[in-house]
């Protein structure tokens, strides 16, 4: 299999906070990713209580599992990337306290190997813009096959809407071949895959460092301008 992309980000992977304006709004990566950790599971409540199956396509080192378990998850975790170098981090960072540690499966190209209808929960965070355009479609497919009837998946992304994002972006090595993608294009690339209600919410309009202006953020979570969004897909049954 020929060396993925993100295999020579892998040690080391901090998100992109090598980026200063980035740096300025947080001071670790992980408190970028508990954002979404945070509001994934006032939206899953049930994901603490240890009995849905959880893939997170994508996962890279697996930051957000990890993110999410120290915050009281405790979902049977599964993830899975075309990076070798990034799948080999995930165990790396995981510690035993945080529970099982994820299964973790290397995908060849976007299909992966998991069992139609396998999964209750599927994320997937900061892949898409990674993903050729005309690569898309299969992404959908696939998140759909595995994908329970009735199970939700959530697909967090850059918000190409902000500037500060498309500034921040354009100068960040990891994302220097990232396309980025709109809200729309993520809804409209479901449906033509599946019968989905959905839902949108943006995120990060305040630094998350700043836990006292968690509030003002999820008041403007209808606004789109966050620096994040969360498109919410519930399947049909
Ligand atoms: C910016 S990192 C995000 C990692 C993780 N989702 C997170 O939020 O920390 C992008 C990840 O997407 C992966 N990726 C890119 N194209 C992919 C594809 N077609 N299928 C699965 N993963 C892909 C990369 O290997 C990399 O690990």
């Amino acid at each position: 299999m020929k060396p993925a992309e993100f295999d020579r980000h892998a040690a080391g992977y901090d998100g992109g906070l090598d980026n200063p304006v980035k740096r300025l709004m947080g001071n670790s990566p992980d408190q970028f990713i508990a954002v979404k950790a945070r509001w994934l599971l006032r939206h899953e409540p049930a994901l603490r209580s240890g009995g849905l199956a959880m893939l997170d396509y994508g996962c890279g080192a697996g930051d957000l599992m990890r993110v999410l378990a120290g915050l009281g998850a405790r979902a049977a975790f599964s993830g899975c990337d075309i990076s070798q170098g990034m799948l080999e981090e995930v165990g790396k960072r995981w510690s035993e306290a945080l529970g099982p540690a994820p299964t973790i499966v290397v995908q060849n190209g976007v299909r992966t190997a998991f069992a139609d209808r396998q999964f209750d929960v599927i994320t997937i965070s900061a892949v898409l813009h990674h993903v050729p355009i005309e690569e898309r479609a299969a992404v959908y497919r696939e998140l759909g096959r595995v994908l329970k009837p009735g199970g939700r998946l959530y697909v967090f992304e850059h918000n190409p809407r902000n500037p500060l994002v498309r500034y921040v972006i354009a100068r960040t090595p990891i994302d220097e071949n990232a396309i980025l993608l709109d809200a729309r294009e993520v809804r409209h690339g479901l449906l033509d895959d599946s019968r989905y209600d959905l839902k949108t919410d943006y995120l990060m309009f305040m630094p998350p460092g700043l836990a006292f202006l968690r509030p003002v953020d999820r008041m403007l979570a209808w606004l789109p301008l966050g620096a994040q969004y969360v498109v919410a897909a519930r399947k049909g049954a």
